[in-house]
């Protein structure tokens, strides 16, 4: 019996000193072991504190657990009913997980020994049974900071019982239940709550007041709900509101001047029609309005028609913000048709914004507005509009751009009649030639075809993404100015063969994708690309590859999908003696040529045996069909010989010799019988 046990079993009030020393003796990590004796059979013990019994189809609370457990993991196993005392042994336990099992008794006193539970995790059991009595045995819980109920089945009445009495909690889990209702008095029980989460519910209806009293409320969750206005958001404490995927049509905050805090607002996902009204959150910096249904930004106000005196002052698209620290605006997936330049003017500290998946179109008919340059953008998200043209002022208004993603448009960068050097249409055949700030530029899936020497942006560019624009081919002069700047090439999914395929010598180039293309050879212009380290070649027609070209800093190459010839594979001990890993080597194969079926095999196995082998028969398939034709055009011969002579001593002999093995054949000349002839010789 281990000491360990010995402390656990020790009862009598004599030998209590003894066992302290004895527990402080087995403080140090040789001791876990002699815990773990005490332990039920497959509970670990992490450390000193930390025991997990998960998933071991347990149907009682463990007894005689080490006493330095604080943390106790018990989920995933079949407790269905906690009874009385059943937590008497493990009094000090700080957190107790009983996520996943099929709770739906808790007996008054079951917990009653836990007076310094912290964190009671009791997700994914069916408590909503016998509620009333469930929810009482949480009452002694008097130092609870955090309750996770979430997936239990309850109803919104429930939630009053449980929440009830619990003012010592900080965090409050309720997601995944069937809650439809929130009402004044729900969270009366908790005035200390800091967070709750009561997503995935079926909350319709939230009454006034129904988080008035939680004066400490930081995060309030309410994502995927039913929820279909919110018309006085009056949280001003709150940092972090998420109401995605709800039914919102409207949302307002209220009027007044002590400033909200809210830092981040997730509206994603809604059926807002307009801007969030008056939009003035001095703290936000987090702006989620991606699939919205927002025609363009200004604010939701069915009285201005009849009102002309209220038309803002700005422009009917432009409503006034109060975001100075907005950072990061996502309006992608509604249906805005124009960049808002207005608005985004206002937003003096925003660096990210998504318009993608909009309806952007033509954007050369928008003039550039008159505000003030944004300076602070850095990046902006344009996928997936149906923008044709587009015009140079962007990056004028634009000056700090970095990134810009026009991928999924329709971009026509080739010379257009209209667009005269001077007429309106100025800036759009060089639409790239002002961006000198830009790093990043997507131009993938436009089925661009030429880049027409498109000035792409000069200097600085870093990555450019080309890929997925099949039938594209490029000439060296497409890269002009980038020779120097460029160090990601994305050209996958193009098709291209090797002869569209015209890239200059880019100096800097570390990473190129080449993946999906028709190259049956690599670039030669990649002896001019000394740094190069990352190489991706999937799905090309490739049967070997030209290490001579490939520079000394290569680290990897991807190489699947090509239809390598398994018999001359020395690059691929090239590469390999040069420490290049070809991650995807398990995928990719090879084949043996004489086009038999099945002659395709893994690329990383040893080829040797197999090769040998198939030189053998292929020598030998050559001297069949050697003989063949040497025995044609000998008998041929022969024949026209024989009607004249019939007499050439050869002849007779060929007549009169059994038909030798073929590869034996002497077809191939004197040398050849002779050599045929050593090893007979030796
Ligand atoms: C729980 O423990 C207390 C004290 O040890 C004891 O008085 C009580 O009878 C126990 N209850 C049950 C139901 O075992
Ligand atoms: C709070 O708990 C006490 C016992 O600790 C109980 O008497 C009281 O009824 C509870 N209050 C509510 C509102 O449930
Ligand atoms: C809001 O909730 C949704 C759904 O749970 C989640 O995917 C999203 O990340 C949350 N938003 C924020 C800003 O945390
Ligand atoms: C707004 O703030 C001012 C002082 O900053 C205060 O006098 C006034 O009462 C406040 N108004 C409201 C509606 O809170
Ligand atoms: C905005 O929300 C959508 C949908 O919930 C999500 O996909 C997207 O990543 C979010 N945007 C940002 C910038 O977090
Ligand atoms: C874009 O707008 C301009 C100015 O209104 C117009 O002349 C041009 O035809 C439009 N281009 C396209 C492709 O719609
Ligand atoms: C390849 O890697 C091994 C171990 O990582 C190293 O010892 C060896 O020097 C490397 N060879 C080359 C050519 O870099």
């Amino acid at each position: 019996m281990s000491m360990a046990s010995q402390v656990a079993s020790g009862t009598g009030p004599s030998s209590l000193g003894l066992s302290l020393l004895l527990l402080l003796l087995h403080l140090s990590p040789e001791g876990i072991s002699g815990h773990s004796a005490s332990l039920p059979p497959g509970c670990l013990m992490m450390g000193l504190l930390k025991a997990s019994c998960q998933g071991l189809g347990l149907r009682t609370f463990p007894t005689a657990l080490p006493l330095t457990v604080a943390h106790l993991d018990l989920s995933h196993n079949r407790l269905q009913v906690l009874q009385d005392n059943a937590t008497r042994d493990q009094p000090d336990l700080r957190h107790l997980d009983l996520r996943g099992n099929q709770l739906e008794g808790l007996a008054p006193g079951s917990l009653l020994p836990l007076r310094w539970l912290h964190a009671l995790v009791l997700a994914g059991n069916s408590l909503n049974r016998r509620y009333v009595s469930n929810s009482q045995a949480l009452w002694p819980l008097s130092h609870l900071r955090l309750l996770d109920l979430s997936a239990n089945h309850l109803e919104s009445d429930m939630v009053s019982f449980y929440v009830a009495n619990r003012s010592s909690l900080w965090s409050l889990d309720l997601s995944n239940n069937l809650i439809t209702r929130l009402a004044r008095s729900t969270f009366l029980g908790a005035p200390k709550l800091l967070d709750i989460d009561l997503s995935d519910n079926y909350i319709l209806q939230i009454e006034a007041g129904a988080f008035e009293g939680l004066l400490q409320l930081r995060e309030l969750s309410l994502a995927r709900n039913s929820l279909h206005c919110i018309s006085d958001f009056s949280l001003r404490a709150l940092w972090r509101l998420n109401l995605s995927f709800n039914a919102l049509q409207f949302f307002a905050t209220e009027e007044g001047n002590w400033s909200y805090q809210l830092q981040v607002l997730d509206l994603s996902h809604n059926q807002l029609r307009a801007m969030p009204t008056p939009l003035a959150l001095p703290h936000l910096h987090h702006l989620n309005l991606s699939d919205n249904r927002l025609t363009s930004l200004g604010p939701h106000s069915p009285s201005s028609p009849r009102d002309p005196e209220m038309v803002p002052t700005q422009s009917a698209s432009d409503p006034a913000a109060d975001l100075p620290e907005l950072t990061d605006l996502d309006l992608s997936r509604n249906q805005l048709d124009r960049l808002p330049v207005g608005f985004l003017s206002q937003l003096s500290a925003l660096q990210r914004l998504s318009m993608g998946w909009n309806c952007l179109q033509n954007m050369s008919v928008q003039q550039p507005g008159p505000g003030p340059p944004l300076l602070s953008l850095r990046s902006l998200d344009l996928q997936g509009n149906r923008i044709q043209t587009f015009p140079s002022w962007v990056f004028e208004i634009l000056p700090g751009l970095r990134a810009l993603d026009l991928g999924d448009n329709e971009l026509q960068l080739c010379a257009r009649p209209e667009a005269g050097r001077a007429g309106p249409f100025q800036g759009l055949r060089q639409p790239f030639g002002s961006a000198f700030h830009l790093k990043h530029l997507s131009l993938s899936r436009n089925g661009l075809r030429r880049l027409c020497a498109t000035r792409l942006p000069p200097a600085l560019l870093f990555s450019l993404d080309l890929s997925g624009n099949p039938g594209l081919a490029l000439v060296p002069g497409d890269f002009r100015g980038l020779q120097h700047s460029l160090h990601e090439l994305s050209l996958r999914g193009n098709g291209m063969a090797s002869a569209h395929l015209g890239l200059p010598c880019l100096w800097e180039l570390r990473a190129l994708d080449l993946s999906g293309n028709q190259l049956a050879s690599l670039p030669q212009s990649l002896n001019c690309s000394p740094s190069l380290h990352s190489l991706d070649l999937r799905r090309n027609l490739l049967q070997a590859l030209d290490t001579e070209v490939l520079g000394a800093h290569l680290r990897s190459v991807f190489l699947a999908g090509n239809p390598f010839l398994c018999c001359s594979l020395g690059w691929l001990a090239t590469l390999a003696s040069a420490n290049v890993s070809v991650p995807d080597s398990e995928e990719a194969w090879c084949v043996y040529p004489g086009g038999e079926r099945g002659s395709r095999a893994p690329l990383a196995r040893d080829h040797s045996h197999l090769c040998n082998r198939w030189q053998w028969r292929g020598t030998q398939a050559g001297w069949v069909l050697l003989a063949v034709i040497g025995l044609f055009l000998g008998s041929c011969g022969a024949t026209a010989l024989l009607q004249n002579s019939g007499k050439l001593p050869w002849a007779r002999q060929l007549r009169a010799r059994p038909k030798p093995e073929p590869e034996h054949k002497p077809t191939l000349g004197r040398e050849s019988v002779v050599e045929r002839r050593e090893p007979e010789q030796k």
